[in-house]
């Protein structure tokens, strides 16, 4: 078999036998397979123009799932469940999650990547608390999810790494939207991890992976497919990401939204939503509520009660960072400059684009503008204001960090492109969508 004549037949629009991908999967995550990183794009290209179908992403999941090492958690008597966000901003929500979902009786292995694009990573979040520490082997992982219920943790060489390769081939080849890459990519990590269940946020919006709904949900309805062939309980939840999640964007930011709703503080309304939505059937397909409706209320009592910080500080501790965070904000790092956005006019607030937004917050450090680009962990947003909010001229629409002056100049512009302020009071906008089952 030659990697030439399997790119050839993809440009062509044809079908790859199961053989072909496990070809095309061993040249990714076997280096002395010899297959170049430029044969591996033009496939990959071919795949993005051409597609894939069910079965030929099937395949591909499994093949990518199967290449590395998995979890071994059958000794742990409690349901494995996860979540995973196709990627936003302002979207810490795994950080809230994963503790509250270990205190009230699960286990979570949770998987997680770095921020790409304009969108924010959960480990670069946790890394904003100094010392928290990402890269362990699969023993201390097993380990730790043992003794606390929780483990967050960065993709290593062992698990998928034909993902690893792809992945970073796709982000620099602009082959990121396709679909039976992207599920493949996604459903091949959370193989292996050993879930019992997965619930999946799938973004819709000017900041999601796919603007258009239409695309959106079938990539939801190709990935809970691919996730029940591989016999992993799955939905997959729809939800908005035309403006940033809660009101904080940013590194540090994102870690003081996470612990003011784990304090029990709700008033970022559409986090919060999303939150006890994605946990209720976190819940639910766990096997620890009736409904969705009834694990998020029971989610509400656990964060009630302090378990969930409680939680949230053991968790800390174990990957090496000060738990006292938790209760002393003052501990993160802080951007040594701030400034207000004001609103260029009297209205209501009818748009603030998620991707713009992101991108301002690239701009300003709190992503990388490149892969060696250091991270402020200080940087970003708070927003003052969302989409509905009404303003006078100069009210403060957001909040700036940032430690170099230019940097925030060229953001706050960027900002103000994303910002729409309009005379009528816009339509409210439902924050979930839809869930696919
Ligand atoms: N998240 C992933 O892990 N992979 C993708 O391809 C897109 C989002």
């Amino acid at each position: 078999m030659r990697m030439l004549d399997i790119i050839a037949q993809k440009r062509l629009g044809g079908k790859h036998s199961d053989e072909e991908i496990a070809f095309v999967v061993k040249a990714a995550s076997d280096p002395k397979a010899g297959v170049p990183d430029y044969q591996l794009t033009s496939w990959l290209m071919a795949v993005c123009c051409r597609g894939m179908d069910e079965t030929e992403t099937a395949a591909l999941t499994r093949a990518m799932a199967l290449s590395g090492q998995r979890l071994d958690l059958k000794a742990l008597p409690a349901p494995k469940v996860d979540k995973h966000s196709t990627g936003g901003v302002g979207d810490g929500i795994s950080l809230v999650l994963a503790p509250l979902m270990a205190a009230a009786g699960l286990v979570v292995p949770m998987m997680s990547g770095r921020g790409l694009g304009h969108t924010g990573g959960t480990l670069d979040k946790l890394e904003a608390m100094k010392g928290f520490r990402v890269r362990m082997g699969l023993p201390e992982i097993t380990a730790q999810l043992g003794r606390i219920g929780v483990c967050m943790f960065g993709q290593t060489q062992d698990l998928a790494p034909a993902d690893r390769t792809l992945y970073s081939l796709r982000d620099a080849s602009s082959t990121v939207e396709s679909i039976p890459l992207v599920v493949a990519s996604i459903l091949s990590k959370k193989f292996a991890e050993d879930l019992d269940a997965l619930v999946l946020d799938v973004k819709i919006g000017s900041g999601a992976i796919f603007k258009n709904p239409r695309e959106a949900q079938a990539l939801s309805r190709a990935l809970v497919k691919t996730a029940r062939k591989l016999g992993l309980k799955s939905v997959a939840v729809l939800t908005a990401m035309d403006q940033p999640l809660g009101r904080y964007v940013g590194n540090s930011l994102e870690v003081i939204q996470a612990v003011e709703i784990l304090k029990g503080d709700f008033t970022s309304a559409d986090y919060a939503e999303c939150l006890f939505t994605l946990g209720g059937w976190m819940m639910h397909l766990g096997g620890k509520a009736k409904s969705p409706k009834e694990g998020a209320a029971k989610l509400e009592a656990v964060i009630r009660s302090g378990a969930a910080l409680e939680a949230f500080r053991k968790m800390v501790a174990a990957h090496g960072a000060d738990p006292r965070v938790a209760d002393d904000l003052e501990l993160l790092p802080k951007a040594a400059m701030t400034r207000e956005i004001p609103a260029p006019k009297a209205g209501f607030i009818a748009w603030l684009d998620a991707r713009k937004v992101g991108e301002a917050a690239v701009i300003l450090g709190a992503g990388r503008a490149n892969k060696d680009s250091e991270l402020d962990y200080g940087a970003g947003f708070f927003l003052e204001k969302k989409v509905g909010s009404q303003v006078a001229k100069g009210d403060c629409v957001a909040r700036v960090y940032g430690s170099d002056r230019s940097r925030m100049d060229e953001a706050t512009a960027y900002f103000l492109t994303a910002l729409k302020v309009e005379g009528r009071r816009p339509r409210p906008m439902p924050v979930i969508r839809q869930v696919v089952r």
